[in-house]
């Protein structure tokens, strides 16, 4: 029998993940609840977000159970799976929520903005019946994957530079702009340069020490905007950088890029290159090798992984609330980091 699966928050990201479930045979999306009421009575429409077309999600809201509260699609007893794609202010009290009624749980990143709630998660999840995997995306993109596994095995000899980076347009389309107060979403640090934050622990470990700048700009005023971080290892010749921003005209859209120098070749990711986002640069080559990936993205495959997982009884590995706290406490010192105009040591 399919995975039945309840959705909580119809925004943007909502919207994405109806239309993964809907396409994947083993899940089955049978209920959701959004408080605005145009969108609890089934219409979807309007909305933004950075990337792809979120229309022809393949479900009909209307034949679905619009629950009144999110309590009440916590406690329906038809739901196995509660996906979480509220504003990140809410994320700690409903999952904590909807693990105590026994559901699986998979939550949008960040967990939260702050530690606090992010331990309150933690405490829950040790108790809990069910599963519960925090959304970090990067982890299955399929072109970081396969950077995850270069570096893991050497393939190209050491790493000497990684270099991220991550631009948008002002977020503008959110709910009543719960995007642009940094109370709630932690501004483009904690929204944005979280994705690369936790790509980078998870590709090169827990660094020794973190040095960032940032600036609270036009989009948030007292939020960080834009943010440059460097990464510190013990081995101080490997630079490791990532720089994320939300400030960019919004003629520019969005990019995402990564470009790692290992000894023996150059891998280089961009979003916008279709066709050919990753291209491998080697000695002797005129022209970069174009690496073939899964024609898939890391939405779908953080969901088909937590589908198995559940399907299994196995709980997720890739990515875990104890993890994703620590990406938190990371993007924290960051902001010490900013602040104070020094290296912040972890
Ligand atoms: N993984 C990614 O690539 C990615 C991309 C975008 C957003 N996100 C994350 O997804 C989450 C949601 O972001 P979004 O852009 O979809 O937001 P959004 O503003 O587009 O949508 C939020 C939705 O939640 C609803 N809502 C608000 N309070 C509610 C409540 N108490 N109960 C039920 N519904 C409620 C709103 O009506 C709205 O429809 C955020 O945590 C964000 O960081 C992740």
């Amino acid at each position: 029998m399919a995975i039945r699966v309840g959705v909580v928050g119809i925004g943007f990201m909502g919207k994405a993940h109806i239309g993964i479930h809907a396409r994947n045979p083993r899940a089955k999306v049978v209920a959701f609840c959004d408080t605005d009421p145009k969108k609890a009575a089934g219409d979807w429409g309007g909305g933004g977000g950075n990337i792809g077309d979120q229309s022809n999600l393949g479900v009909d809201p209307k034949a679905l159970r619009s629950h009144r509260t999110p309590q009440d699609l916590y406690t329906d007893p038809e739901v196995d799976l509660v996906d979480i794609c509220l504003p990140t202010y809410l994320h700690a009290a409903n999952v904590v929520k909807a693990l105590a009624a026994g559901k699986h749980v998979l939550c949008e990143k960040p967990l939260a903005v702050s530690l606090k709630e992010a331990d309150l998660v933690i405490q829950a999840v040790k108790k809990a019946k069910g599963f519960m995997m925090p959304a970090h995306c990067m982890r299955f993109w399929p072109e970081w994957q396969w950077l995850k596994a270069a570096v893991a095995e050497k393939r190209f000899g050491k790493v000497l530079s990684a270099v991220f980076r991550r631009f948008g347009s002002t977020p503008v389309w959110s709910w009543g702009n719960w995007l642009l107060e940094p109370r709630l979403s932690g501004s483009a640090l904690f929204d944005l340069h979280i994705h690369d934050i936790d790509f980078v622990r998870y590709v090169f470990g827990e660094p020794q020490a973190v040095f960032a700048v940032g600036t609270a700009g036009k989009a948030t005023r007292e939020g960080m905007d834009h943010v440059v971080a460097t990464y510190l290892y013990r081995n101080p010749r490997q630079v490791v950088m990532a720089e994320g921003g939300w400030e960019a005209d919004p003629s520019y859209g969005f990019t995402m890029r990564y470009t790692v120098v290992f000894d023996r070749a150059t891998a280089d990711f961009d979003l916008a290159r279709e066709g050919k986002t990753l291209q491998l640069h080697k000695a002797g080559r005129k022209e970069p090798e174009v690496i073939k990936v899964p024609a898939t993205n890391g939405w779908e495959q953080e969901i088909e992984y937590f589908l198995t997982c559940i399907e299994k009884g196995t709980p997720p590995k890739v990515t875990t609330a104890a993890d994703a706290r620590k990406s938190v406490a990371l993007a924290h010192a960051e902001l010490e980091s900013i602040k104070k105009r020094k290296i912040v040591k972890l």
